[in-house]
């Protein structure tokens, strides 16, 4: 099971159905409460398709309904008769579901060659891509956002065999466009399919070989970002505006320029990294579309929220931005509605 994405259970059976989004499968586990996990049994397991998110239980406990995003279908999972009492090591039987709804959808969100794409970014079972079956792009990059994380991704040089090590946050992978911003903390990138391709052999462990770089690159180009945040109260978009007319006035705008936020040029506008590994002289400015969902901030990680960042945030000259903790509060207020 590789990606739980979505569970329910029945109290009256112990059962637990767990969706595995990357294996395009689910597990039915019985899980007493009373033992340890260990003992826990898988007692069956469907493949359903590409893209399981969701999942109900009918009220019989033994009938399941599975949303199967990608193949834009419902899938009915039945458990077999006696399931429930299979004990550990016993064969487990793969079933198909029992029947499939399907619905159909137009080509309106997202390009046949970028659905391809976002098949390929949540796969788990294709082992050009990821050989182990665990890791793909989507465990990182869910729905091709982020994890909220600060990876510590080593790579070794074949010819010298040393070791680089860096620390970096995850970025988001969704709107990529090479052409506004380098690709990468450090820009190193200008390609989306050099970036992929160079992720799947150096990080995924995969060859790459049979996979189609492009259609990932278009899934990354097409995939929305999620919308900006409703504007709510009338006060609300007061300190909005307010924010915005400090944001310009204390120049962030010559480097978050419109409309992403993001120049496209590294800066130097952090104090050195106090995690080893995580040291970056300059970053390119990361875009700002959805950043108030998108903590902790900086190359590193380094800021819970919004305000510490700020706090830490220079002018790229060397000197720190100075703004009143009203200026502040309304910057944050404008940064919540982008
Ligand atoms: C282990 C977690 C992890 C996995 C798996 C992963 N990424 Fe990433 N991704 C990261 C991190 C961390 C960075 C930042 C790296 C850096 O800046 O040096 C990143 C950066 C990126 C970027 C650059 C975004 C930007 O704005 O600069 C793209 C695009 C991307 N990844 C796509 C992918 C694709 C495609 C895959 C699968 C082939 C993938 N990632 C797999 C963690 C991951
Ligand atoms: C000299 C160019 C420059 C100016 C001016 C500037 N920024 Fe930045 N900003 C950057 C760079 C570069 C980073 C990434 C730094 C890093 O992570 O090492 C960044 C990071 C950020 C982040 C974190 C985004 C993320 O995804 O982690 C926010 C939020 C932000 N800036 C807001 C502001 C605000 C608000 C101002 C004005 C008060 C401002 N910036 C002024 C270049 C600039």
């Amino acid at each position: 099971l590789s990606g739980p994405v979505a569970v329910a259970s029945d109290p009256a059976t112990d059962l637990v159905w767990v969706v595995g989004e990357f294996s395009h499968s689910v597990s039915v586990v019985a899980c007493d409460p009373a033992a340890p996990s260990a003992h826990s049994v898988t007692v069956a397991s469907f493949s359903v398709g590409e893209g399981a998110r969701g999942i109900v239980l009918a009220p019989d406990g033994r009938t399941a309904y599975v949303d199967v995003g990608f193949d834009h279908q419902v899938a009915e999972l039945r458990l077999p008769d006696g399931a429930s009492s299979v004990a550990s090591g016993d064969a487990i039987e793969r079933a198909e579901p029992t029947r499939v709804g399907r619905r159909k959808v137009e080509d309106r969100y997202l390009s046949p060659l970028a659905q391809q794409g976002r098949r390929m970014f949540n796969d788990g079972t294709n082992t050009h891509l990821t050989p182990f079956g665990v890791v793909t792009c989507g465990s990182c990059h869910p729905s091709a956002g982020d994890d909220a994380m600060a990876w510590r991704i080593e790579t070794s040089d074949e010819t010298t065999r040393e070791i680089a090590r860096k620390v970096r946050r995850t970025p988001t992978a969704w709107q990529v466009d090479p052409a506004v911003k380098p690709l990468h903390w450090d820009g190193e990138f200008t390609s989306s399919d050099d970036l992929t391709l160079t992720t799947i052999q150096r990080l995924l462990g995969g060859d790459g070989l049979l996979v189609d770089a492009r259609a990932i690159s278009a899934y990354m180009a097409e995939v929305a970002a999620p919308p900006a945040a409703p504007t709510g109260a009338a006060s609300a978009s007061k300190a909005v505006v307010a924010g915005r007319k400090a944001f310009v006035d204390a120049g962030c705008a010559t480097c978050h320029t419109d409309p992403t936020g993001t120049d496209g040029k590294p800066h130097d506008v952090l104090s050195p990294s106090s995690a080893p590994d995580a040291g970056l002289d300059a970053a390119i400015t990361p875009s700002l579309t959805a950043v108030r969902g998108r903590a902790p901030y900086g190359h590193d990680g380094r800021a819970p929220d919004l305000a510490a960042l700020l706090d830490q945030h220079g002018d790229g000259s060397g000197g720190t931005i100075r703004l009143s903790p009203e200026e502040r509060a309304a910057v944050i207020a404008y940064l919540g509605s982008r």
